[in-house]
């Protein structure tokens, strides 16, 4: 026995950033200059931790359900420790003036393979699901990706999160390969 233990196993996507089906709603958008870290890290917490089915997928990842983990991670972005990520690759979307959802994504140094865009991280508040929400902001930052460049887009979610893999294959994504993480104590 090696005392490892399964923790999360995830699941990575690719897509061409084909421009996504058009909401029947009216949606508007901001990008990150709107909102402060701590509104924008409340809204994550809110949407991954929502449901007791959310609770199940995301609890394992603390990036997404730990509001502090979050709130770093998002400066993180901000900071530009990961790649690109200007205020236009961060979308919030607005119904009737309220914040529905966060789309936020960043552009990796890519030496050796085309530019491309990752999502980093993309929810949709409660209220508003089945909405198109989810669709339009990652059809939002597909095209902010393609105006800068990028020739595909990655996204990793677990495995068990079969909303959003439904979302991301409508949206055009294709399965490319797993990402099973285990943890000892030591
Ligand atoms: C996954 C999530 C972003 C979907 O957002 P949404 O705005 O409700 O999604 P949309 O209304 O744009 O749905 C687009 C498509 O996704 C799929 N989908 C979305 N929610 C679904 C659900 N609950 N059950 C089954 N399919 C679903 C459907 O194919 C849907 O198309 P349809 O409405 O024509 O059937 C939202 O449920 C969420 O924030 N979940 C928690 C955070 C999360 O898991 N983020 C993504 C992965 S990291």
């Amino acid at each position: 026995m090696s005392g490892f233990v399964e923790k999360r196993r995830g699941i990575t996507l690719i897509s061409e950033l084909k421009p996504t089906e058009r909401p029947k709603k009216r949606i508007e958008f901001l990008d990150r200059t709107a909102f402060s870290l701590d509104e924008l890290a409340d809204m994550t917490i809110m949407s991954f931790g929502y449901s007791e089915e959310d609770r199940e997928i995301h609890g394992d990842y603390q990036s997404v359900s730990d509001r502090d983990a979050n709130r770093r991670i998002l400066e993180l972005i901000k900071k530009e420790v990961f790649g690109q990520s200007p205020p236009a690759l961060w979308q919030i979307a607005l119904i009737d003036q309220r914040p529905a959802g966060l789309v936020v994504g960043f552009i990796p140094e890519a030496e050796y393979r085309p530019p491309h865009g990752v999502v980093g991280q993309l929810s949709v508040l409660p209220g508003f699901r089945r909405r198109g929400v989810g669709m339009a902001l990652l059809g939002r930052i597909h095209d902010e990706f393609r105006f800068r460049d990028c020739r595909y887009g990655f996204v990793g979610t677990p495995r068990s999160n079969h909303k959003a893999l439904k979302l991301y294959e409508k949206a055009g994504y294709v399965r490319t390969f797993g990402q099973d993480e285990f943890e000892i104590q030591i």
